[in-house]
């Protein structure tokens, strides 16, 4: 086994980068391959690279004549004409029936047809209009219907490769189903191409066929269209269709009928496919022109990290650094990029594209630069939690479905050749680590299926051992203004953002402060007992929102208290207190703000938060925003603009996870009054383990339009308590999938901590379960834990 230079690896890259294929392993195929670093890869000449913009030949290549029925002219003959009509490499035309009249699309309306069903007489009517006007013109003619998607350029680079003066049939062969074997008057020897994938006739064969064109329409032996056409076909050009198994490939059938195409693209099938049959909706239409527009992109995207290796490679020959490659020179007076950075026609970037690949193209410098690899196997092994052995997360599955997909192509991408063809069948185990400037590295040891069916026939399953590397391109922004009522102060938000990212672009509309503009938020907060921590947070709601012109009010839903009955009198004073300061200010902050509203509780009834809230949400219009909160709870500003930015009526909804502090007794620190918990004394400690946590299990605090709450079911007011009434909530908005959920770390959101107390009587087995699962989870960090248990160790007991 050889070692590769990386040079030489710098060849054999697709979209991703495969370093290593083990090739002795067919040499001897029963033994596996043992793992190895970097191995001789099959070899690929560089002149097999397909080079050259087929865009820049002549465009007279192909003319495509769709068929369609008058019904369809604005749904889906407008799709094909939007979306492959466009990029044919040459002409195409829709033609109906003749009364059909379109201002969008290129339509011939054929006199004397109509929309009858089967078609017969619309199609060998549209063959000798593309006959008698276009027969000299192009080289390659298309029947096509209405429900068919084309992959131009793939289907161009094929016929590009066949020569159009001979006569050709090209289509997916067929001979009828079971049923209509033998009565579709075809000789044992005689097939068709069917309609449905498309066919494709030389300017030879259609020359041919055309003059007989009115004989083979009086001639039908059967109803089928299709057939006819290729009896013609026979008959006057000589030729049967394409016998070749990989036409069923090339020209795609699905056989989910009127759902094809609806679900999940990235299959072997649409990666493979020329054309693609029945699209039967537009919608599906739109949706697959899009994918396969960013399978082009992604194609792109490699040629141009494939040219920024070659220039690297090339200008390191030269003396040069990949890293000074910006203003180098090739002479005097001639830079390599015309343009300097920054400049929009700016081609390099070579610094970050042109890295050769290698398993060391990362270099640390220091300790803590070291890339961690964490192991792939049947679950993800992972230094970067608690908990090392962790389910592999979908976009991490998804991410290595696109690889191996990638890779398998590649190896298959001389399997006609060499007569054999390998089949994907698992990862056996992998490794993969994430460099965020440079890209992703993955070990893979995959298991693999390998029939040779030219020669000595065998399928024998083998492990290939694959390297490869997905470089990151940079960062692209795509602006989309939303149309939500609060759609102004996004549109500032999101300036804002993009100022942030280039200081290039202008300010879109200036920062408002005006708090009548604004959205009201309207904060639930369900009380009962709890008064020293009310007065925190009513302070700290003093000074975030009323103290900031904030457009904001204020709901508590109070609740009697059986364990201390004179918190409720306290509290109540507490707010008439802060209502009298707002009634009597003639200036300031405080005369433009709401006063703070209670909500009595229902005195017949036990505490539960579920109809607590319910009550406050009943007062309330269906247009408004409400926020529910809990007086545990400490927030800033930028909390406030995250959620007007973030619920949109009838779209989102508005799920933050918060940090969660942990016990301060356990650090001995003080956290009492809401001073304590400022946002200036955690800023910057936010991510010191020990101090707290993202409470990613935890759905009490969410923000969405009352409208919106209700059509999504809302709480369930049958659950007392406090508990699960907001995850059966959570639950049931998933599953609706009406409305947009968005879920994320808010770094204005801290949850303070305060002692819980379950109490197995009050509580049902669900809840006092997740009770004493949250009061063991918020108590102190493990390492808090461990401190606490080495120095107490002799106070534990151990059975
Ligand atoms: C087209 O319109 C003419 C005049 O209205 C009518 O006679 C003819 O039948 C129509 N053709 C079809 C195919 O409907
Ligand atoms: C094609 O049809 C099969 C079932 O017949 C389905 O499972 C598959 O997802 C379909 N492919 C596409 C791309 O729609
Ligand atoms: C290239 O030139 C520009 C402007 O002259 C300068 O700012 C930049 O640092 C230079 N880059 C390198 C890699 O020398």
């Amino acid at each position: 086994m050889k070692l590769v230079k990386p040079k030489k690896v710098l060849k054999i890259i697709l979209g991703v980068i495969i370093g290593v294929i083990c090739s002795q392993l067919f040499a001897n195929s029963a033994s596996f391959c043992a793992p190895h670093i970097l191995v001789k890869q099959e070899k690929l000449e560089d002149d097999e690279v397909p080079v050259g913009e087929p865009g820049l030949k002549s465009k007279n290549l192909l003319f495509v004549g769709v068929m369609t029925a008058e019904q369809y002219l604005t749904t889906r003959a407008k799709a094909v004409w939007d979306t492959w009509g466009k990029e044919v490499p040459g002409n195409l035309l829709i033609f109906s029936s003749e009364n059909s009249t379109s201002n969008d699309i290129p339509l011939v309306a054929l006199s004397g047809i109509d929309d009858r069903y089967p078609p017969q007489k619309k199609s060998f009517t549209m063959l000798k209009y593309m006959h008698d006007n276009f027969i000299d013109q192009y080289e390659w003619f298309m029947r096509a219907d209405d429900d068919l998607y084309v992959r131009t350029d793939k289907l161009e680079e094929l016929l590009r490769a066949v020569d159009s003066k001979k006569p050709f049939f090209i289509g997916q062969t067929g001979r009828g189903t079971k049923e209509e074997r033998g009565h579709l008057s075809l000789d044992s020897d005689e097939n068709f191409c069917m309609g449905g994938p498309g066919m494709i006739m030389s300017r030879e064969t259609l020359k041919r066929i055309a003059p007989y064109i009115e004989e083979c329409l009086v001639n039908l032996y059967t109803t089928h269209e299709d057939v006819e056409i290729g009896r013609c076909v026979k008959k006057f050009a000589g030729v049967s269709c394409t016998w070749n198994y990989e036409m069923q490939v090339i020209f795609y059938h699905n056989k989910s009928g009127s759902s094809a195409y609806s679900g999940n693209l990235k299959t072997k099938e649409v990666h493979k496919a020329i054309t693609l049959h029945p699209v039967k909706t537009p919608e599906y239409m739109y949706n697959l022109h899009t994918y396969i527009k960013g399978l082009k992109v992604q194609e792109v995207l490699h040629k141009s990290q494939l040219i920024h290796r070659d220039i690297a490679s090339s200008m390191l020959e030269l003396g040069f650094r990949a890293s000074s490659l910006e203003n180098a020179s090739l002479g005097t007076n001639v830079p390599l990029f015309t343009f300097k950075q920054g400049a929009q026609a700016y081609l390099g970037d070579t610094s970050l594209l042109g890295k050769p690949i290698g398993i060391n193209r990362y270099r640390p410098t220091a300790l803590r630069d070291v890339l961690e690899w964490e192991l792939i196997s049947k679950t993800l092994y992972t230094h970067r939690d608690l908990n090392p052995r962790k389910r592999i997360g979908s976009s991490l599955k998804e991410g290595l479905g696109d690889v191996t997909r990638e890779l398998m192509e590649l190896i298959n991408q001389y399997s006609k050749q060499r007569g054999r063809v390998i089949d994907f069948r698992e990862i056996l185990y992998g490794y993969w680590r994430l460099d965020p400037l440079h890209g992703v590295d993955l070990i893979l040891d995959l298991l693999l299926m390998y029939r040779k069916y030219r020669g000595q026939k065998m399928s024998v399953q083998v492990r290939r051992h694959a390297y490869v590397q997905q470089t990151f391109s940079g960062v692209f922004i795509r602006e989309i203004i939303n149309q939500g009522p609060d759609s102004r102060s996004e549109t500032n938000l999101l300036g804002k953002v993009i100022n942030k990212i280039s200081d290039n672009f202008p300010p879109l509309l200036p920062f408002s402060r005006d708090v009548s503009e604004s959205t009201v938020i309207n904060f639930l907060l369900p009380l009962s007992g709890r008064y020293s921590t009310f007065s925190r947070f009513l302070a700290m709601y003093e000074e975030v929102c009323i103290k900031n012109w904030e457009s904001t009010r204020l709901y508590v839903i109070l609740y009697n208290s059986e364990v201390s009955p004179s918190d409720y009198q306290q509290t109540w004073r507490l707010i008439n207190d802060l209502n009298l300061k707002i009634s009597k200010a003639v200036t300031s902050a405080y005369k433009k703000h709401h006063n703070v509203t209670v909500v009595l509780g229902d005195p017949n009834k036990p505490f539960s938060r579920a109809s607590a809230l319910q009550r406050a949400v009943n007062i309330l219009s269906r247009t408004e925003l409400v926020l529910f909160i809990d007086v545990d709870i400490v927030f800033d500003t930028g909390f406030l603009q995250r959620v007007r930015q973030n619920t949109v009526l009838g779209k989102s909804v508005y799920f933050p996870i918060l940090y969660s502090l942990y016990s301060p007794k356990l650090l001995n620190i003080g956290l009492q009054t809401y001073a304590d918990t400022s946002f200036s004394y955690f800023t910057g400690n936010q991510t010191d383990s020990n101090r707290g946590f993202w409470r990613q299990f935890g759905f009490g605090i969410a923000s969405m339009y009352k409208m919106d709450y209700e059509e999504l079911g809302g709480y369930n007011v049958k659950i007392t308590g406090w508990g699960t009434e907001d995850v059966t909530f959570f639950d049931n908005i998933v599953s609706k999938h009406s409305h947009k959920i968005v879920r994320c770390v808010d770094p204005g959101l801290i949850h303070v901590f305060h002692e819980v107390n379950c109490d197995s009587k009050s509580l049902d087995a669900g809840q006092f379960t997740m009770c004493l699962g949250t009061r063991a989870s918020t108590l102190g960090s493990l390492e808090t834990l461990q401190r606490l248990f080495e120095k107490y160790r002799k106070l534990f007991r151990f059975r």
